[in-house]
């Protein structure tokens, strides 16, 4: 491949090769979960407690979740390849055999995952065709006996695998 020939389906199988981690950012509105998945999640600061993710400024999903006092952030686990899928789905119910469990907040998190994150926007970052959405965290569950899944160039693995 030339190093010049950067086009979005050179660049997404190159950003590929990195491995993530997945998680699932959800909310309620008005009593209906909204979220989608996202492997570009990053743990950001320790102190203020900040994590990010990016999301594509194409989103039909974002502009629902942008306002919110609280969202939602499950680190999935190697059992949620499906609702990885699901929760990104273009059509359907996004949370069809998802288990979930919604705060009084509005965050919802997917049950059996290794991670939840109760947190607030901070700050929106525009960065080329997606925005960089800092969160800030509120509070920490920690499930630590779930191992997580890993998405690498379009796959889901485990650790162990
Ligand atoms: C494994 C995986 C990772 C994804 N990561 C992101 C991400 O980091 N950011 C993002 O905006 N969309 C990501 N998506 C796509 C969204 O989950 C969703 O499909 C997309 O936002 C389109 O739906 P929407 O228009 O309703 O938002 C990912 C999808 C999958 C399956």
């Amino acid at each position: 491949m030339a190093t010049s020939d950067l086009t979005p389906a050179t660049l997404r199988a190159a950003f590929g090769h990195f491995p993530s981690g997945v998680v699932a950012v959800a909310a309620e509105v008005d009593g209906t979960l909204v979220g989608l998945t996202a492997s570009t999640f990053v743990p950001v600061s320790l102190d203020p407690p900040l994590v990010s993710f990016c999301v594509q400024n194409t989103s039909q999903t974002w502009p629902k979740l942008k306002d919110l006092p609280s969202l939602g952030i499950s680190l999935l686990g190697e059992a949620h390849h499906e609702a990885a899928r699901t929760l990104a789905a273009k059509t359907g119910d996004r949370f069809a055999d998802v288990e979930t469990v919604s705060r009084e907040s509005g965050a919802v998190f997917v049950v059996g995952t290794c991670v939840w994150l109760e947190t607030s926007i901070e700050q929106l970052v525009a960065a080329g065709d997606h925005t960089i959405v800092i969160l800030r965290i509120r509070d920490i569950t920690v499930h630590d006996e779930v191992p997580p899944i890993v998405f690498h160039r379009s796959r889901f693995r485990h650790l162990s695998a």
